[in-house]
């Protein structure tokens, strides 16, 4: 793959607010690329950036070879999907759609025949002749979809595309996203603020804070291996417990709870430290075969698994899943019991969260 999109060192201010500091990271040809964050991390200041919308106040963003900075948003050949829709109300499906090539000198035939294929590709050619006032929302996107992708853009920008719709229609329409966009291999920056949706959706993922990059990496790593704990709190459930390491690397003892663990970690550490542990990531055990103790406070059954809240003797709250293919057995709540993890999984960071041990 080569490289399509290329952001380097760019910097946004709003008066004297630095809304995007200093961020660079490299999209290949053909990948569906996430922006994922809290509220107000610089998401869509990032992606106005990409399409033309927001100044660049520093640093560079290219399309391929070319700087793009000062080429107006309407000659970067880019395709937009917003989260309200913006379909012309006044203009049918058909009209919609046609929009983005009527400036381009092409026969009405020509119009028609990609119109159509598009269309086609997001199931709404039998909707061609409607008014969007009589679409559903799913349907709506849809056309906003096929608007934005029949132009054939160089890179597909998407800000919150599904969350005007319900959660239902949400997880459907993230699949008809990704088909269409692996059918079409179209280089594609995507925001939410969803994790589990960047993780379905995603060939790699940023996962942004106060206007940076935290991690870049695909959905697999960002979950497992989280470079520090904002990003393993942001990304599914994390308990944090404190820790202590106090021995070397290679083999490092780290104590928790009076329990010791042995940890390969990647680097030197001595003092206080940070584990992170996923619900999937914890074992319940005997009560005697752990100096980790805890009791059972809430108990809820989710099918395939069980969860259960879990209170520690400083009263620390952890969340631990028991799933049914492993035990049929339903705990209670007030039972006592032990707690281990998985030394391979779980996660290890300095004690101001910053660095990842592992
Ligand atoms: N036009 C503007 N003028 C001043 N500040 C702005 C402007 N637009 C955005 N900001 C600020 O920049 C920061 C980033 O905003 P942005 O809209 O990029 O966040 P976001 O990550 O897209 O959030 P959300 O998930 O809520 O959409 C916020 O603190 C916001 O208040
Ligand atoms: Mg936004």
């Amino acid at each position: 793959m080569s490289q399509m999109l290329s952001i380097e060192n760019v910097i946004k201010r709003y008066g004297d607010f630095t809304a995007i500091k200093n961020v660079s990271v490299t999209i290949e040809k053909g990948e569906f690329f996430t922006l994922l964050g809290p509220s107000g991390c610089g998401k869509t200041t990032l992606l106005r950036m990409i399409a033309g919308f927001n100044t660049i106040e520093d640093g560079v963003i290219r399309f391929g070879d070319t700087v793009i900075n000062s080429i107006p948003a309407h000659k970067r050949n880019t395709g937009m999907v917003f989260q309200n829709y913006a379909i012309f109300p006044h203009l049918s499906v058909f009209d919609n759609v046609a929009y983005g090539l009527k400036a381009r000198n092409l026969s009405k035939e020509e119009i028609e025949q990609q119109v159509d294929e598009v269309l086609d590709l997001v199931k709404m050619l039998e909707y061609k002749e409607r008014q969007p006032s009589k679409l559903s929302g799913g349907q709506q996107q849809r056309v906003a979809l096929a608007r934005a992708i029949v132009i054939k853009p160089d890179v597909l920008l998407m800000d919150e595309p599904l969350s005007n719709l319900d959660a239902k229609l949400r997880v459907e329409m993230r699949s008809v996203i990704k088909k269409i966009q692996q059918n079409l291999q179209i280089t594609t920056v995507y925001v939410t603020h969803d994790q589990e949706e960047a993780l379905a959706i995603s060939d790699r993922i940023a996962v942004m804070n106060l206007g940076t990059i935290q991690q870049v990496g695909n959905p697999l790593t960002i979950y497992t291996r989280p470079v520090n704990t904002f990003v393993s709190n942001f990304i599914g459930t994390s308990t944090f417990l404190p820790c202590m390491v106090t021995s070397g690397s290679e083999k490092s003892k780290v104590t928790v709870y009076d329990e010791v663990f042995e940890m390969p970690l990647s680097k030197e550490y001595k003092g206080e430290a940070i584990l992170a542990v996923r619900p999937e990531e914890f074992r319940i055990v005997d009560e005697k075969s752990s100096k980790i103790h805890g009791r059972i406070q809430f108990v809820t059954f989710l099918g395939d698994f069980i969860n259960y809240e879990v209170s520690l003797p400083n009263d620390q709250t952890i969340q631990v899943n028991e799933y049914i293919k492993d035990t049929l057995k339903m705990r209670k709540e007030g039972d006592l019991i032990g707690i281990t993890f998985d030394e391979s999984r779980i996660n290890i960071y300095s004690k101001n969260g910053e660095e990842a041990l592992i």
